[in-house]
């Protein structure tokens, strides 16, 4: 029951949740505006009307905050520590098809569209999310219908059959699997399941990566809304924030289930928001939905090294 002094509960798709940014001024980082200039070819002068109008095409389909905070266009491969390294292991071989990237939970791939401008073949690209319609949109978003020959597959993680339809064909594929902004969705218990199922994407060679970045918290640990109106149908969870320490055990214990022990290298970076300071993801102000002592940004990896 509402008191007459709490406020008003807002729909998820309301305009006026916190993390629906009215202003796009300071939340469109340059490197964004570039892709959209050099990549997409769109005028410079046309490119906040673009973003506001493709905004809320996105926010009708499925109102995540990353969408309403503009964050769908962030750029945080490049600024990943492995990135680098990243681009070495996906130039081509002659020898061979691939190597192979995929991201999990891509939203709008436009962190595909990145690469593809950093000159990596887009047809070796690779990308799923739940929402078809990011996917779809994302080639007016990125006027790149012609252009973008990666490959994107609308998918739920979790579906029990997961290698027989949508991911059929793709066990120990990847080179690289990108999971931006994605396993902090998920409490302990599913995020185990979901790196389950990036083991069986990666191939089983040494080299081969596991990557990204997400909102952490010091001393890992459970944060965000319980009986959250965003996960819709009556779910309920809390979500899992890591740090170095708890990415390290998540990923003994992913180790442990899978058979493969002994066989990662894992290395994390956990930097804690300053009171006030930006979310550390490039070009915007805070993190509207994670509020509160601890939070931060930790980027991750897990490499096969046997
Ligand atoms: C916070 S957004 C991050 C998007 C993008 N990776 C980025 O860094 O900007 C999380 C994405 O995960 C997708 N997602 C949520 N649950 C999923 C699931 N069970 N299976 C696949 N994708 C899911 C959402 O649709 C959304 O696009």
């Amino acid at each position: 029951m509402t008191s007459p002094t709490s406020p008003p509960k807002l729909d998820k798709y309301s305009k006026e949740n916190p993390w629906y940014y009215k202003d796009l001024t300071s939340h469109l980082a340059h490197d964004s505006r570039k892709l959209l200039e050099e990549y997409s070819h769109i005028p410079p002068e046309d490119i906040d009307a673009h973003v506001y109008k493709m905004r809320n095409v996105l926010w009708t389909h499925a109102p995540y905050p990353c969408i309403g905070e503009f964050k769908f266009l962030t750029l945080n491969l490049p600024k990943h520590p492995k990135y680098t390294h990243l681009l070495s292991l996906l130039q081509p071989s002659p020898a061979a098809l691939g190597p192979y990237l995929l991201d999990l939970g891509c939203c709008v791939a436009q962190e595909l569209r990145s690469l593809a401008h950093a000159g990596i073949p887009s047809t070796n690209l690779f990308g799923s999310d739940l929402n078809p319609s990011y996917l779809t949109t994302s080639y007016q978003l990125f006027n790149d219908a012609s252009t973008f020959h990666g490959t994107l597959v609308p998918a739920n993680i979790f579906s029990p059959t997961l290698f027989d339809s949508a991911f059929k064909g793709w066990e120990k594929k990847f080179k690289v699997v990108h999971a931006g902004l994605f396993l902090h969705l998920f409490n302990r218990e599913q995020q185990v399941d979901v790196c389950e199922r990036i083991v069986k994407l990666l191939r089983e060679e040494v080299g081969s990566l596991f990557l990204g970045e997400m909102v952490g918290c010091a001393g890992g640990g459970e944060r965000g809304p319980k009986a959250s109106k965003f996960w819709g149908k009556g779910e309920e969870r809390r979500q899992f924030l890591h740090d170095e320490d708890s990415f390290a055990k998540l990923w003994e214990h992913v180790a442990e289930v899978t058979g493969t022990k002994g066989k990662w290298k894992v290395e994390s970076r956990f930097k804690e928001r300053a009171n006030g300071e930006g979310d550390g993801n490039g070009g915007s102000k805070g993190c509207a939905f994670f509020t509160g002592e601890g939070i931060g940004w930790i980027t991750f990896s897990a490499e096969r090294v046997e």
